[in-house]
């Protein structure tokens, strides 16, 4: 059978079981409630239909008009109830211009979920309007529960129907199969359904306690509109929150991209003042980056450990080491002094960022300290220096003796490895060490320079935090509009 058919027998079978209960509903009827509480209701859910079509995000297609129809439905009865349900749904796909054979489906699947829901309330003795909403004070547990137990099992039924005969049009329309669609769409969100399906009760309270005889009286039954007023503006408000949010986080992306950006230029400037440094921090980054990762360090301190090698001299930036960089010859003492103070200048830089606190922060800071404790700027010594800045202490020194400087060519894997070695447990972690001289890609970057300058190492972005409450309770709301209210495909 092709789909196009498929459908077309699917809602004619729910056409016919809709007129079937809608003539059990007629001959089952009460009398015409009047024409101004059937007028106000039809137009409450009327608005709510097109709050939903309004505020309808992604995927939901969720209505709060059933809050009306249910109401309706416990205060008149299947019949009457039918009728509200069915008029404001009409007019409904009327304003939403939908297409004829979805209308139709629509307006049926909600008479069928309708008449089917409140005849159930009322087999399971639920009184018209309901006993617990006009005498709550007088009545006792006993008289109360039985009837609240049919109104809320009428509510189950109603989203039981109108959700299995929406799944059954999705299904036929996606060719997957009816639980499946059911499943994915429905099962989680009953909870909710059957929790906001109670505000029915408060828009039937409402009516009952302003619905007067006399004309002023009456005007009070519009108070039904305060609860939906209420409910679409919370919605109105949830979405401007998303929109605000998903702002937010697109400004956040670009201030990180452009906070990267201008670090790396900071490297690239220091770097720019002394042609034998040229490419340093980014080979230390990468020396670094092969180190942590032979260690078998967590992704993310990998990446952290990488940014600080890439900014650990960062803080040469600063005026007072321009002529120091440029000078040719040896430092004198006074000026070693100053060029000391440099790793607590990049740290200082560093620090600006809040995203780098922490591990890129102390490792920059760290590292010149030795595994001796005669290191600067604190002269702490062993696993009080923290691994980050260990590590750069060993990437540091190995660029420096594997690239040509001014005084003596580069030097070879086994000359620098014969240094480390020498100093292990001096001036560097013993255990860096072992695991450096081991490392094959260490090997092949101090052995082909070609081969380490090709290493592109950048400023990784922040792992992303998840957004804190706001979002998920966004979220919360998120399921909440999409999954209340009856179904439409
Ligand atoms: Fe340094």
């Amino acid at each position: 059978m092709s789909r196009q058919i498929s459908i077309r027998t699917y809602v004619t079978a729910v056409v016919v079981v809709a007129i079937a209960l809608a003539t059990i509903a007629w001959l089952v009827r009460g009398p015409f409630p009047g024409g101004w509480g059937i007028g106000v209701l039809i137009v409450a859910g009327f608005l709510l239909e097109l709050s939903a079509s309004n505020l309808r995000g992604g995927d939901g297609s969720g209505s709060l008009a059933f809050l009306v129809n249910l109401s309706a439905g416990i205060l008149f009865g299947p019949f009457w109830g039918g009728v509200v349900a069915v008029s404001s749904n009409t007019l409904g796909q009327l304003h939403g211009r939908r297409p004829a054979i979805k209308a139709t489906f629509n307006i049926a699947q909600t008479t069928v979920a309708l008449v089917t829901s409140v005849l159930v309330y009322r087999i399971l003795g639920g009184g018209l309007p309901p006993n617990f909403l006009q005498n709550f004070g007088t009545l006792t547990a006993r008289q109360i529960v039985p009837e609240a137990l049919a109104f809320l099992t009428a509510a189950l039924t109603f989203f039981l129907v109108n959700s299995v005969l929406v799944s059954g049009a999705v299904a036929i329309t996606r060719r997957r199969s009816v639980w499946q669609v059911w499943q994915t769409n429905t099962l989680w969100v009953l909870g909710y359904d059957i929790g906001a399906s109670t505000l029915a009760l408060l828009v039937a309270w409402l009516y009952l306690r302003f619905d007067g005889t006399d004309g002023i009286s009456r005007l009070g039954f519009l108070a039904v509109f305060a609860p939906i007023i209420g409910a679409k503006h919370i919605y109105t408000k949830l979405n401007t929150l998303q929109k605000l949010y998903d702002e937010l986080d697109g400004a956040y992306d670009k201030l990180e991209l452009n906070l990267r950006e201008q670090l790396e230029m900071m490297v690239k400037s220091i770097e720019a003042r002394d042609p034998y440094t040229s490419g340093h921090s980014r080979r230390v980054a990468a020396l670094s980056k092969a180190i942590a990762t032979d260690l078998g360090l967590e992704a993310q301190l990998v990446d952290e450990i990488e940014n600080a090698a890439l900014l650990h001299d960062v803080g040469k930036i600063h005026a007072e080491f321009a002529p120091l960089l440029s000078k040719e010859g040896r430092l004198t003492e006074e000026e070693w002094e100053i060029m000391k103070t440099h790793s607590t200048k990049s740290a200082e830089l560093v620090a600006l960022f809040s995203r780098f606190q922490g591990n890129v922060l102390e490792s920059v800071r760290g590292h010149h300290e030795r595994w001796d404790g005669k290191g600067y700027p604190h002269g702490i010594a062993r696993e009080e220096i923290p691994l980050g800045a260990r590590i750069i202490m060993v990437s540091d020194t190995i660029d420096a003796m594997s690239t040509d400087r001014p005084y003596r060519k580069a030097l070879s894997f086994e000359k620098v490895t014969a240094e480390l070695i020498k100093y292990r447990g001096i001036q560097f972690d013993p255990a860096l060490v072992d695991a450096t001289v081991n490392s094959v890609t260490v090997r092949r970057m101090v052995s082909d320079p070609t081969f380490l300058a090709e290493q592109t190492t950048t400023i990784k972005p922040s792992a992303r935090k998840s957004r804190p409450a706001l979002r998920s309770q966004s979220s919360f709301w998120e399921g909440l509009r999409s999954a209340v209210g009856s179904q439409e495909p």
